[in-house]
């Protein structure tokens, strides 16, 4: 059954080595049988099936284990996803519940695939945050709002597909990478979808929970906040009348009547055109803690998104700033909302651009529930058709130190609920996935939403490990595929960044669909994207004293340290300031030479990451290596693209001459 992940980490691959095969066969012969339970059986099932295609044996579930084999035990004082393996007696796996063994087994998979010693075994582990999140932004007529990987795997001409195998795969997949949530349509919520918290399609969604529940995911639904007018037939949708409680309050009972564990909503409000609370003079606490009264009796949550900006900008006011806005709309309401409700922010101020400053908002809201939220869709960041391994961007914005609680306040720590131990907290992201074979379109995008279960089960872990570990997993464990592998991967994001944006200005791209160049796309619209290109320079002055101030939102010593160009960290620079062409950077060169070096390294980057793949040939299969083949050629014509008409476009904009004479058009 398990037949289309094949094409992803959970291939499980025959290990040629005897001795390590004799070895797991003489120390894991048997498994002793667990309670009967849903996730019980997927461990049994896992566990069976992984062995019998590495090692080439069934192993053996009994009702008692003597002497070698595998145990599982439960153990009180563990929290439930936290578990302990160790060679103690026989191998055991110690849990604080079903979740923690079903994370323990493939864990122990994983290390078995890549042949790890099983005589001192001793893996101690518990995830770091509480929720670990996937948002997907599928519609009900099959299409996947910013997807690139194929249609819906959940829905098609808005009805639920039957795709149990690919459902019961995607669980598996996101299990083993410790995912525990996953909401399952757009946070758009259109027509047809704001019925999916009704009658209409609860059935249907309660087929998908039953499924993700085998494999401890809890399922979230994105809601319409106008629902009470488009399904309810109310005549307002305003939080504080009681005939809009009342129909949350019954919407939520047929919920969880349908689906008992049902974890809570996602909410986009007056973000983007979507309906909220603004429209009857209230609050995003007001909006949001109805819904929190009307879900608290079933112990559910709403998560309420703050992507929350003005789309009708004039680019003619240069007082309004968009990227000030979230922390605006939601600074003054810390502390104002439910406790099950969990604000969530996304990485970045404006819209998971190549390069952003983390939001001012993370560390700074001390009195409400915050998740951190990230894309792995690669919206901006080449739609999965150039590959970008987007582990050291998310790396960064963890480690960042946003000084909120003094020195050392980061935001993983903030996100994990370590800094201020809020009642819910944790990590979401957007998926990147959909119903291509390999899932995420690009076979080497799978490395992101690998990456984002094990960066968010540990945020420790650092991006070489985590992708050498995806790279044996998925491709085999060679060190000549690895390093290769590695080659590529490793500084893609920053090659992306290199033939892209310079230096933090961000979005020249085509307005809409978002791919490809277009510097003043978006220069004289409403969305609030500006990088103010003149004849003498660029960039966004984001000051205290000249421009919009926007640096006053972080904590003194960042706010301090954006505020000056002097001190603003480089690749930040055209965020925060404007900026003459011929300013100096530390490297000695100056911004339109910066400009035209990094087009120019890109697009060799793009080179070697396809002379690198090349030598892959024969070494692993012709499918996905003429598959991947085919998109890095792709993203070389088009880095080529980016960087001729970013350097035309400063070119002629600056009169300013490449001092090592490449080639620039006129
Ligand atoms: C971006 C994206 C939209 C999405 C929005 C959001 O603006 O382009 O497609 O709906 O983010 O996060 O809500």
């Amino acid at each position: 059954s398990h037949a289309t992940s094949y094409r992803a980490w959970l291939q499980y691959t025959f290990i040629t080595s005897t001795t390590y095969r004799e070895q797991v066969m003489s120390l894991l012969k048997e498994m002793e049988c667990l309670n009967g339970s849903d996730i019980s059986e997927s461990i049994e099932q896992e566990w069976t099936f992984a062995i019998r295609k590495m090692i080439g044996f069934q192993p053996a579930v009994v009702p008692e284990v003597k002497g070698n084999g595998l145990r599982i035990v439960y153990v009180d004082s563990m929290e439930k996803e936290a578990f302990h393996i160790k060679n103690e007696d026989g191998i055991q796996i110690l849990a604080g519940g079903e979740a923690g063994a079903l994370y323990a087994v493939f864990t122990l998979l994983r290390h078995i695939q890549r042949q790890g010693d099983l005589h001192s075994l001793n893996m101690k582990e518990k995830p770091a945050n509480p929720l670990r999140i996937i948002n997907h932004w599928d519609n009900m007529d099959g299409s996947v709002e910013r997807g690139y990987a194929g249609e819906s795997m959940f829905y098609r001409d808005d009805s639920f597909r039957e795709n149990i195998v690919r459902w019961k795969d995607y669980a598996r997949l996101l299990a083993s990478v410790g995912i525990n949530a996953v909401s399952i349509n757009n946070v758009n919520v259109h027509k047809v979808e704001s019925y999916l918290i009704t009658e209409r399609y609860l059935k249907d969604v309660a087929r998908v929970a039953d499924i993700f529940r085998a494999y401890g995911i809890r399922l979230l639904l994105s809601i319409n906040y106008a629902s009470p007018m488009e399904v309810g037939g109310l005549t307002h949708a305003d939080p504080l009348e009681e005939d809009v409680a009342a129909f949350w309050k019954q919407a939520f009972d047929d919920v969880y009547q349908a689906i008992p564990d049902f974890l809570g909503v996602v909410v986009k409000a007056d973000s983007e055109n979507r309906p909220g609370p603004f429209t009857y003079g209230r609050t995003h606490a007001e909006g949001a803690n109805m819904l929190a009264d009307a879900i608290a009796p079933h112990n559910g949550i709403v998560i309420w998104r703050c992507f929350v900006y003005d789309c009708h900008q004039d680019w003619r006011d240069r007082t309004t700033d968009r990227a000030r806005a979230a922390y605006d709309h939601f600074m003054p309401l810390d502390g104002a909302f439910k406790d099950n409700v969990i604000l969530q922010i996304k990485n970045g101020p404006m819209d998971f651009q190549v390069r952003e400053p983390v939001s001012p908002l993370i560390g700074a809201l001390k009195q409400t529930n915050v998740i951190v939220e990230f894309q792995l869709a690669q919206e901006y960041l080449g739609q999965q058709r150039h590959a970008v391994y987007l582990l050291p961007q998310w790396k960064e914005i963890l480690n960042f130190d946003t000084g909120h609680e003094g020195e050392g306040t980061f935001v993983k720590d903030i996100a994990s609920g370590k800094t201020y131990n809020p009642t819910h907290s944790g990590i979401a992201a957007v998926g990147n996935l959909g119903d291509d074979y390999n899932w995420t379109g690009h076979t080497l995008a799978q490395v992101n939403l690998y990456g984002y279960g094990r960066l968010t089960w540990d945020p420790t872990l650092n991006e070489d490990d985590i992708l050498s570990e995806w790279s044996d997993l998925t491709f085999g464990q060679e060190e000549h595929i690895q390093q290769l592998l590695e080659a590529i991967l490793l500084p893609s994001w920053l090659t992306y960044e290199r033939y892209t944006s310079p230096l933090g200005i961000g979005w020249m791209i085509n307005p809409g669909h978002h791919y490809g160049p277009n510097i003043d796309g978006y220069e004289y619209d409403a969305w609030g994207t500006y990088h103010f290109a003149d004849r003498n320079g660029l960039g966004v002055d984001r000051t205290v004293e000249t421009g919009t101030g926007y640096t006053s939102q972080y904590a003194e010593q960042n706010a301090k340290i954006y505020n000056d160009p002097n001190t603003c960290p480089e690749e930040l620079l055209l965020f925060f300031h404007h900026m003459p062409y011929n300013y100096e950077l530390t490297s000695g060169k100056t911004i339109i030479q910066h400009i035209y070096d990094t087009h120019f390294e890109g697009v060799k980057g793009v080179e070697s990451m396809v002379a690198n793949w090349e030598a892959l040939e024969g070494k692993i299969d012709d499918k996905r290596f003429s598959d991947v083949l085919e998109r890095l050629k792709h993203q070389l014509s088009h880095a080529i693209e980016w960087r001729d008409i970013i350097n035309t476009y400063f070119y002629r904009k600056s009169g300013i001459k490449d001092i090592h004479q490449r080639k620039i058009y006129e």
